[in-house]
């Protein structure tokens, strides 16, 4: 029994001591030496192949999110409706491509016509191409190397932007102008979803939670307090928008759906 004891003690270290030193411990050495690259808020776990490798197994991803990632996916597909037929589908933001590969699937089912895949790493779109190719629905898919805060598409060109758990590891700067430059390659009539931290009711969840932040998570504690996407998306850009929050898991994630409103 001790022994058991041990054995999950020791191993429970080893996981949070390697998510320490692959995230918060990452950002403090690129603040150092990373200053002038844009790259410095990427945690060494998205972009070291051998950490993208060890850490994309089905129950690291699943526990990352106290398994809850299954529901949160399923939420945001069950939103991209109406049908998907003929459209133009963004994701911004990759990582390992397993968000990505479920939504490929699903536009291939209802014969979309185009899905672009972008990450700021090099290494996070080989690794999500990699995984696409083995699957028919890469058909209709491109990766491109690019900035969620400088997308490089045309105003209004996508019927939905998907954005699963980027604007938590974005600077606030940077959260504010990832949203906007959703909002302006997004269509008139068209979906921008995406899935988050927010704030939980109870103050047990509350206090974890900010322990969870200070620990791995720097820059996720805007996401209770000062991010707020309807109305930067209202008051900011030259659109309406009618918007919808899902909450989950005692309220510490949301789906959240934004419809632009044609003028
Ligand atoms: C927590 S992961 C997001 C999960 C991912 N959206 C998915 O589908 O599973 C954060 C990702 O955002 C990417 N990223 C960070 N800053 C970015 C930026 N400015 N533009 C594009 N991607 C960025 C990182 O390289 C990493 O792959």
């Amino acid at each position: 029994m001790f022994l058991l004891l041990e054995i999950v003690l020791v191993l429970s270290l080893i996981v949070v001591t390697y998510f320490l030193l692959v995230t918060r411990v990452s950002l403090i050495i690129n603040s150092i030496f990373q200053k002038k690259r844009g790259t410095s808020h990427i945690y060494w776990v998205y972009s070291n192949r051998f950490l993208i490798w060890l850490t994309d197994r089905p129950i690291i991803i699943s526990a990352i999110l106290f398994f809850n990632y299954k529901r949160l996916v399923n939420t945001v597909v069950e939103r991209m409706n109406p049908s998907l037929e003929g459209k133009r589908v963004l994701q911004a933001s990759c990582a390992f491509g397993n968000f990505s590969q479920r939504i490929a699937e699903k536009c291939m089912s209802e014969g979309a016509r185009k899905v672009v895949i972008f990450d700021l790493i090099g290494n996070e779109i080989k690794h999500t191409q990699r995984k696409l190719e083995k699957n028919n629905a890469a058909k209709i898919c491109s990766y491109l190397l690019e900035d969620a805060i400088n997308i490089a598409h045309k105003n209004e060109s996508f019927d939905y932007v998907l954005i699963f758990f980027l604007f938590h590891e974005l600077p606030f700067e940077k959260k504010v102008a990832s949203l906007k430059e959703a909002a302006r390659v997004l269509k008139p009539g068209g979906r921008l979803i995406f899935a988050e931290f927010h704030k939980p009711a109870h103050w047990i969840l509350r206090v974890s939670g900010r322990c969870f932040f200070k620990a791995f998570e720097p820059y996720a504690n805007e996401m209770w307090d000062d991010f707020n996407a309807h109305q930067i998306l209202n008051e900011e850009t030259l659109h309406h928008w009618k918007t919808t929050k899902n909450r989950f898991f005692g309220g510490n994630y949301q789906v959240f759906t934004a419809e632009k409103i044609p003028n």
